[in-house]
């Protein structure tokens, strides 16, 4: 027979008590009281806000920006990675859009900056690949929690206009995991060009052959025009790369070469602040050519969004957390900036007509 707890006993307290603070404690779990506040794409817009992004029809990162088309030729090694129509040999349509990555769509340009290329491939059956790369080396940020924080440290100081060095050195320090990541971005050495600049997705992404073998790839396009150092490029045109640009593409197409790089046992797939082994396999999927240059004010690049889980069959997103972070924040940035009067880019359609500077970038 069973005995019950002797009353005033520990044990006969605790069955009175508990079960009502155990259900409360539930109740209040359920209704978020112990969970952090959450993060929404409307706090994102927000930090960019406070990070200098202007509204006005520009996008909230990257607000700086030059539209461009050409082709996309791929390789037979793409079709042994991936069943996608993508790579299935046909010379395809690419457009693309080059920026800076700030949320500033006046910044003057410099070597300072980083810079990134966004890329849309279409098949003729529709297999839609999106791309959206950035030429720093690694990640600064791994989960959602550093996003937000890495956004908020860049709020500028009304005072310089410019971020809070401590604020940025504190966001670095408080992360010892991401030591390597700022590190490599150091090291880094800019190109003189947008045009010699190479771009990496950092995120991951995971390929699927006919088979149905899944490999993880870290994508990245890599330039075919030797490498010049930034030191001495033409700084007095505040849109000197974006017009050397132009006047290159004036004489002659440009292309890069989009690597896959293949991860082993042991590299990070979820985790895009994390080096992978440098022995890694790399294999040239396909060639992208640009042949023509467009002010965004004067083509469908400057609505596009390049949402980077827009991937056809045989390309999938990984584990990674910040992917469906970027979609979110991403589709939120279009639905703003779309609802909103476009106002004039710094890169005018008469900047992409009739550019001025000489290769130097001294002007004419
Ligand atoms: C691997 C990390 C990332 C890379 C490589 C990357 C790259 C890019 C590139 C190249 C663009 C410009 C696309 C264009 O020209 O239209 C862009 C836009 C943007 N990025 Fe990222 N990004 C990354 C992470 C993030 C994160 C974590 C956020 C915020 C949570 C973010 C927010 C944005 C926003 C708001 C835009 C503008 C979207 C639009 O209005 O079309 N990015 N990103």
């Amino acid at each position: 027979m069973a005995h019950s707890p002797r009353k005033g006993s520990p044990a006969r307290w605790a069955a009175v008590v508990l079960p009502p603070l155990c259900l409360g404690g539930l109740m209040a779990w359920t209704a978020g009281v112990f969970r952090p506040p959450s993060i929404s794409p409307s706090h994102f817009m927000q930090r960019f806000h406070n990070a200098g992004a202007l509204g006005d029809g520009f996008r909230r990162a990257h607000a700086k920006g030059m539209c461009v088309t050409g082709w996309f030729d791929p390789s037979p090694k793409g079709q042994a990675l991936s069943r996608s129509g993508i790579f299935k040999g046909e010379h395809l349509p690419v457009m693309g859009r080059f920026s800076l990555a700030p949320p500033l769509p006046y910044l003057p340009d410099n070597p300072a900056v980083a810079r990134s290329l966004a890329l849309q491939i279409l098949s003729p059956k529709g297999d839609d690949w999106r791309m959206a790369l950035v030429d720093v080396p690694l990640q600064s940020m791994r989960d959602i929690a550093d996003a937000y924080a890495f956004f908020g440290a860049a709020k500028l100081d009304p005072a310089t206009h410019k971020p809070d060095p401590v604020a940025v050195q504190t966001y670095a320090v408080q992360r010892p995991w991401l030591k390597t990541a700022f590190e490599q971005a150091k090291a880094h050495k800019q190109t003189s060009d947008l045009t010699n600049d190479s771009y990496n997705s950092l995120d991951s992404f995971i390929l699927t052959d006919s088979t149905g073998k899944k490999t993880a790839v870290r994508w990245s396009v890599v330039a075919k025009e030797p490498f010049a150092p930034a030191e001495g490029s033409g700084a007095n045109d505040g849109n000197y790369l974006f017009k050397r640009l132009v006047q290159t593409l004036d004489q002659r197409p440009l292309s890069w070469d989009i690597v896959a790089t293949i991860a082993r046992d042991g590299d990070p797939v979820n985790d895009p602040s994390q080096p992978w082994d440098a022995a890694d396999q790399k294999v040239t999927v396909g060639t992208v050519t640009f042949t023509k240059a467009y002010s965004e004010d004067e083509s469908p690049c400057g609505p596009m969004v390049f949402d980077p889980t827009i991937l056809p069959d045989g390309i999938s997103v990984s584990d990674d957390p910040l992917l469906a972070l970027r979609s979110s924040v991403y589709m939120r940035s279009y639905a703003t900036r779309s609802a909103e009067h476009k106002a004039p880019s710094m890169v005018t359609p008469g900047d992409v007509t009739n550019p001025t500077l000489t290769p130097d970038g001294k002007g004419q």
